[in-house]
């Protein structure tokens, strides 16, 4: 019940931002009726969308209500910003990952068998908050398979792309395990090249919640020219649909576990061992 709210909620900030920048186009070349038929569809979407805030507000109220009901208490957690910098590592314990085997079969199928001519691909794991995008991409990163496959591999987490030098300072970092002491970015590139250059790699970008359009593109087009081998990959984990859609055309979009595996997961969390009795009756 949680979930399809919090996606309706999503969806009335989708059509937001589609108003708000169709508003924009539109003000480049405004006539006058346009101007007065602006008007009136303006006032329909207002009207529109505040049923449907409301709506969603009373759907909360209502799960508020049971979450109470239910005994439930709520814990002051600390306001996070709202780019949050939660770094996470790359370990995984392989067998405390449950039900998602599908999903990553497909996303290693995808990765070891793509299109032959391309250089580099980027899949985009996408999915709510907790839903275990990270897991997975942990699991994938050190998947046998994938070790083989590729000779380097790079786990980053950063939170926002406004411009494509630091990514690949960070890249350079995480391959030589040392401070990058120059600052030109002609000097990052040639030190990066020398590092990967005809060797097949994969990154993961974890946690990704902004990237600027054209510095992707530019950073896509570094890293492509400086290994021209096929088969190289990023993998990138966000919340963001919007982020999705500017790092690739395509999208694994990760679905919610089946209610057996989330208690299953639930009870390895709450109980030693995964284990618990049942309470007798008396
Ligand atoms: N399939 C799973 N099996 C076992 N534990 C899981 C699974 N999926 C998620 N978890 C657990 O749930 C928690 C959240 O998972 P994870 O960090 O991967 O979510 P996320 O989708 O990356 O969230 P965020 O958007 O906040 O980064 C972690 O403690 C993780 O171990
Ligand atoms: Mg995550």
């Amino acid at each position: 019940m949680l979930e399809r709210v919090a996606e309706d909620a999503e969806n009335v900030f989708d059509e937001f931002r589609y108003e708000y920048l169709k508003a924009q186009v539109m003000n480049i070349r405004t006539k006058l009726m346009e101007k007065v038929s602006n008007f009136f569809s303006h006032t329909v979407f207002k009207y529109k969308m505040s049923e449907k805030i409301n709506n969603i507000n009373e759907e909360l109220r209502a799960i508020n209500q049971l979450a109470k009901d239910l005994g439930l208490q709520s814990l002051m957690v600390p306001s996070r910003n709202i780019v949050p910098i939660r770094e996470i590592d790359s370990v995984v314990v392989a067998s405390d990952v449950v039900g998602r085997d599908k999903d990553i079969a497909e996303i290693k199928e995808k990765i070891l068998n793509m299109r032959k001519e391309v250089v580099l691909c980027t899949i985009p794991i996408v999915g709510m908050g907790g839903l275990g995008k990270t897991t997975m991409a942990k699991r994938i990163f050190s998947d046998k398979h994938i070790k083989q496959q590729f000779e380097k591999r790079v786990w980053l987490c950063l939170p926002e792309m406004s411009e494509s030098k630091s990514f690949l300072e960070q890249i350079l970092e995480s391959l030589t395990e040392r401070k990058v002491e120059v600052q030109r970015r002609d000097l990052i590139v040639k030190k990066l090249q020398d590092e990967l250059e005809g060797k097949k790699y994969l990154l993961v970008l974890d946690d990704m919640w902004r990237v600027d359009s054209t510095s992707w593109h530019e950073f896509v087009d570094t890293l492509k020219g400086i290994n021209t081998s096929r088969g190289n990959c990023i993998l990138v984990t966000t919340r963001m649909k919007q982020v999705a859609s500017i790092v690739a055309e395509d999208l694994h979009m990760l679905r919610r576990l089946a209610r057996d595996h989330c208690w299953s997961i639930f009870k390895q969390r709450a109980f030693v061992g995964g284990r618990f009795r049942r309470r007798r009756k008396y």
